[in-house]
């Protein structure tokens, strides 16, 4: 049986690998801006559960990315991400992170600071993972209980020779864990993996981790240093922005700190996605009568201008209330409901990411917060991208969102 699985795979993979249309790595590289803020400037995760991709095999990349966009491999934060891709920004995107060095350095230290709403790794005390018994399975498997060893597919030391298998070399532990826990239940599909990791026990999923954890194997090692502040470094013309800010003064305040409930704070908001809103306002995709006429005659550069300078300026203290509920929600989502966790893409403190256009969502003001997240359930704000806050939403009950609205204005 596992010959039949072997040689039946490895055919396929060939063949697929000799298709692949060849990708632009210098086009890939300026797509890349939006997976940076998960998978690093240096194809390095930021995060445990952000899988490394430098160094990975361009025709595996566009693999998975085909099968995000047409959804047979499912996850709530790479789903949205594949949708808008065409074939060639895949093949582009593949070149990129395939020309990657995959020793590179985490740009985060916090590896544990982002959960995502998938269920929690089963409570197993008893386990010990053992790296030698891991590095023994991956390479002879073990036959009397059915488990094929995986150095055949996924080479030594895990540098598979086979193009659209995974390298798991430099891999995230704990990602390559989930994946097995993943195949295992049936939850991401391939006929290899699912027939590979039927059989393998809690205790072989957590030996295989930390045989990926040994050094020996895992060349890369973490830096300790801290990240500090970053300076809030803008494209746009913070002098001409506030130059031309006195219209928005009666709502937002001149600093950007709303002194009025149903305003946005704007101040330290980031400045691309100040800018967007101003173009959405703008263009009518994100409706809103007031800021509507407030951006008419706004030139590009005006928004762009106005969106350096809020950004530059320092938000002040929220008024809401820490809370359990929100807490929970916001840091884990809640898988049964279908819930991602929202440190996913805003951050464990609320700040947000940038370059992938994810808002900073700490100290705005809790009517605010509420307000957005009832017209993104009613789809009255239908301005996000692969309707990522839609469909999150839309699972939401009034008391999720009060105590959401609470909790993120307190961080
Ligand atoms: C908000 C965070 C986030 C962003 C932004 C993001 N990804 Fe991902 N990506 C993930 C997560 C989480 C996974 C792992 C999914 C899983 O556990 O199955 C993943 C998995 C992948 C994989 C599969 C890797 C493997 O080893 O199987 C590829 C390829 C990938 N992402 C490419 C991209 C590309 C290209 C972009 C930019 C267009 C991007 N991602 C943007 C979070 C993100
Ligand atoms: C018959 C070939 C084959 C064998 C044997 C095999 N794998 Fe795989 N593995 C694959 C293929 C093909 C994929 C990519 C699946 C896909 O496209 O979604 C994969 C994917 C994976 C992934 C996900 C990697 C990622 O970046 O998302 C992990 C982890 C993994 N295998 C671990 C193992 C371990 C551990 C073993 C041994 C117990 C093993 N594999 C045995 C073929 C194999
Ligand atoms: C008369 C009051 C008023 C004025 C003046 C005004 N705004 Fe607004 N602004 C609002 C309201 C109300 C909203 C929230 C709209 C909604 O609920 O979707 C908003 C939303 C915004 C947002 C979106 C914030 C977010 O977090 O998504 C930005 C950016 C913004 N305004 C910038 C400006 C700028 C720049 C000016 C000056 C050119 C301006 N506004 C003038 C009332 C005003
Ligand atoms: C997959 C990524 C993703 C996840 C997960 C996510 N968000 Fe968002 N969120 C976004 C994006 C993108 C926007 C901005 C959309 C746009 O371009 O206008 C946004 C906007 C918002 C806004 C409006 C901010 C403003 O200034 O107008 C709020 C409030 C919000 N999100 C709350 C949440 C909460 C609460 C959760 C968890 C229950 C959550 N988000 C989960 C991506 C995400």
């Amino acid at each position: 049986m596992k010959n039949v699985i072997f040689s039946l795979v490895l055919g396929v993979g060939m063949l697929a690998s000799a298709n692949a249309t060849a990708g632009d790595a210098q086009a890939g590289k300026a797509k890349a801006a939006t997976c940076a803020a998960c998978h690093g400037a240096n194809g390095i995760g930021t995060a445990d559960m952000y899988p490394n991709l430098a160094g990975q095999h361009a025709d595996y990349i566009v693999k998975q990315l085909k099968a995000f966009k047409d959804g047979s491999r499912k996850d709530p934060l790479m789903s949205p991400m594949a949708a808008p891709l065409s074939e060639t920004d895949m093949a582009d995107l593949g070149a990129y992170f395939a020309s990657m060095d995959s020793s590179g350095a985490s740009a985060s230290t916090d590896s544990g600071s982002a959960p995502v709403a998938v269920a929690a790794a089963p409570a197993a005390p008893k386990i010990v993972p053992d790296a030698a018994a891991g590095k023994h399975l991956y390479e002879q498997g073990d036959t009397a209980r059915g488990i094929t060893a995986c150095i055949g597919c996924h080479g030594k030391d895990g540098d598979s020779l086979v193009l659209i298998n995974p390298n798991l070399s430099n891999q995230h532990p704990e990602y390559i864990e989930k994946q097995l826990n993943h195949f295992k239940d049936g939850s991401r599909e391939n006929a290899a993996m699912n027939q590979v990791s039927m059989n393998l026990s809690a205790q072989d999923v957590a030996d295989l981790g930390a045989y990926f954890k040994d050094p020996a194997v895992k060349a890369v090692a973490k830096t300790g240093a801290a990240k500090g502040a970053a300076p809030v470094i803008v494209a746009g013309d913070v002098e001409k922005g506030k130059a031309i800010s006195g219209t928005c003064v009666a709502c937002h305040a001149a600093d950007g700190n709303s002194l009025i409930a149903m305003y946005p704070k704007i101040a330290g908001q980031h400045e691309e996605y100040i800018a967007k809103q101003l173009a959405d306002f703008k263009s009518g995709e994100r409706a809103d009568p007031v800021m509507a006429g407030m951006v008419a005659a706004l030139s590009d550069e005006d928004m762009k201008n106005l969106a350096a300078y809020f950004a530059t300026q320092k938000v002040t203290e929220g008024s809401g209330t820490a809370n359990d509920i929100g807490k929970k929600l916001y840091t884990g989502g809640d898988a049964a409901r279908g819930i991602t966790a929202c440190t996913a893409c805003h951050g464990i403190d609320g700040t947000g990411m940038a370059k992938a256009g994810f808002p900073g969502v700490a100290n705005q003001h809790v009517d605010y917060l509420k307000a957005q997240l009832v017209k993104f359930r009613s789809e009255d704000r239908a301005n996000d991208r692969s309707k990522m806050m839609r469909n999150i939403a839309v699972r939401l009950k009034d008391e999720d969102i009060e105590a959401l609205a609470q909790y993120m204005s307190s961080l």
